[in-house]
């Protein structure tokens, strides 16, 4: 299996534990004498190889620090400079691009604005892919940057107050952490990755969205089903506290375990009082994002949000937090934060040059220990056929014109029983009413002839015109025909 890095569950907790040792090596051996978390020098490590970044949306820190760590590496790099300079704006398919690519360097990494452009990279690659952010969908290397700015703070405290604290092996470094999730949570990729590795780390998410930007409903799905991080329940709510005006807590699979899983559906909705009465708790880690003006669509409502300064963040649950953004910055952040101790957004940027060393390394096995890589087993079962149903989502790579001549729908089976599907390449999820039967051309509305590992021939689409469309036809069942035996 190759090393791609296209969802931040590519990386196995081992994967990522890995990944800042690597890291902290690098920052140990090669780091500024003024400054201790800018990397400075050049090694040998990645001397033989290149790196090719492929952008095609704008980027300042994703795609240099990516170039800086290869060149520190000691490596090449050849980049796109202007996506609009290459074929793929004369309508070449991210499948030949890719191809071709390969054949120059080692290893690519890829930005693009449609949703699964990453994984479409993947599925076609020779050389492992890393995704750099496709559209809304993910940036799982700037959440690796995230956690090691976590990593890093925390291990420094905890070196200071001679605590074992929080890491307590098995990965779940973050375990009882209280982060803030402020601003554009519906389309900001880097908080799509974040939410996923909190979750699986141990932290607790409070969203704390814009009006009209709150976690899309298959980031919610995802967190419940894969890692059992479900909205705080009522009964919850005497031992906890939450800031103001944060409707809904996120815990973690440890609490959730001992509550029977409902479903996304229970979004608790706290009223004002309870709010109130939970507005004490302590945010480690407040992480601001900007609003996405560029993937909002035009009827979507979301308004520009206050900035978050200094004099804000004054009351005693902020005393300790950590501010952190993904940069850049536009609005939502002041200044002023800039001088205060808590902002850490700078050192967080610095910390992508180290990380992506670090994660060259493991993926291109540039150090001995680095090459034992165990692949992240799939999760769900796959459903796929050219015919029937589709993704539903306009910005999935799979449903732009160029890249539908060659592509197949493809989903993962995430409940069998309510045969409910999520887009392999964007994560949005579909719920068909139909199944149809290639080699008898019937189609039957009853969804239970469709179950895990019985899907042979099963063609699924989304409603009964969409079969009829493709020439199925309704397989009458044992009542329906007595119902037309007695119209007749
Ligand atoms: C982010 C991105 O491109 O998604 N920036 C980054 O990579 N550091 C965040 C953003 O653009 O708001």
């Amino acid at each position: 299996m190759l090393a791609n890095v296209i969802s931040i569950d590519d990386l196995s907790d081992d994967d990522i534990q890995r990944i800042f040792a690597l890291a902290d090596g690098f920052l140990n051996e090669m780091a500024s004498a003024e400054e201790p978390n800018w990397i400075r020098g050049q090694c040998n490590l990645g001397q033989k190889y290149i790196l090719s970044t492929l952008f095609f949306e704008p980027s300042t820190r994703t795609r240099m620090s990516f170039e800086t760590a290869m060149l520190r590496l000691g490596g090449g790099v050849v980049s796109m400079q202007d996506s609009k300079a290459s074929s793929m704006a004369k309508g070449e398919t991210i499948a030949d691009t890719i191809r071709v690519v390969e054949s120059y360097a080692d290893i690519i990494v890829i930005r693009h604005p449609w949703e699964g452009a990453a994984r479409v990279a993947a599925d076609y690659a020779r050389v492992p892919i890393i995704n750099a952010g496709d559209g809304s969908h993910e940036h799982p290397t700037q959440t690796l940057v995230d956690l090691y700015t976590l990593h890093r703070a925390y291990k420094e405290q905890l070196s200071k107050e001679g605590e074992n604290g929080r890491d307590k092996g098995g990965g779940r470094f973050l375990n009882g952490l209280n982060v803030l999730l402020y601003g554009d949570l519906r389309h900001g990729r880097t908080v799509h990755s974040l939410v996923y590795a909190l979750a699986r780390f141990g932290a607790r998410i409070i969203p704390r969205a814009a009006p009209g930007c709150e976690l899309p409903e298959h980031v919610e799905h995802r967190l419940a089903m894969d890692y059992k991080c479900l909205p705080i329940q009522r009964e919850d709510l005497r031992e906890n506290s939450l800031p103001d005006n944060v409707d809904v807590i996120y815990v973690t699979r440890e609490r959730q375990n001992q509550l029977p899983f409902k479903g996304p559906d229970v979004y608790v909705k706290l009223s004002h009082d309870e709010r109130e009465s939970l507005s004490h708790i302590k945010v480690d880690v407040f992480y601001a994002t900007r609003l996405q003006t560029e993937r909002k669509s035009t009827d979507e409502e979301a308004e520009p949000y206050p900035a978050i300064s200094a004099s804000q963040l004054k009351g005693p649950r902020y005393k300790h937090s950590k501010v952190m953004h993904p940069l850049p910055r536009v609005d939502e952040l002041s200044f002023d934060l800039d001088q205060d101790v808590r902002g850490v957004y700078f050192q967080q940027a610095a910390y992508g040059v180290p990380i992506r060393m670090a994660l060259i390394t493991h993926l291109l096995g540039l150090k001995q220990e680095a090459q034992e890589r165990k692949p992240v087993g799939a999760r769900y079962p796959e459903y796929t056929n050219a015919v029937g149903i589709r993704c539903d989502n306009p910005k999935c790579v799979s449903e732009q014109e160029s890249e539908k001549r060659y592509l197949i729908p493809r989903f993962y089976i995430i409940d069998a029983k309510r045969l409910l599907l999520r887009c392999a390449y964007c994560d949005y999820e579909q719920m068909p009413k139909v199944v149809g039967k290639s080699v008898s051309k019937k189609y039957s509305t009853d969804l239970g002839t469709f179950s895990e590992g019985k899907q042979g021939g099963a063609v699924l689409f989304k409603s009964k015109s969409d079969a009829e469309a493709a020439g199925y036809e309704e397989r009458l069942t044992a009542r329906k025909m007595s119902d037309e035996h007695v119209e007749i």
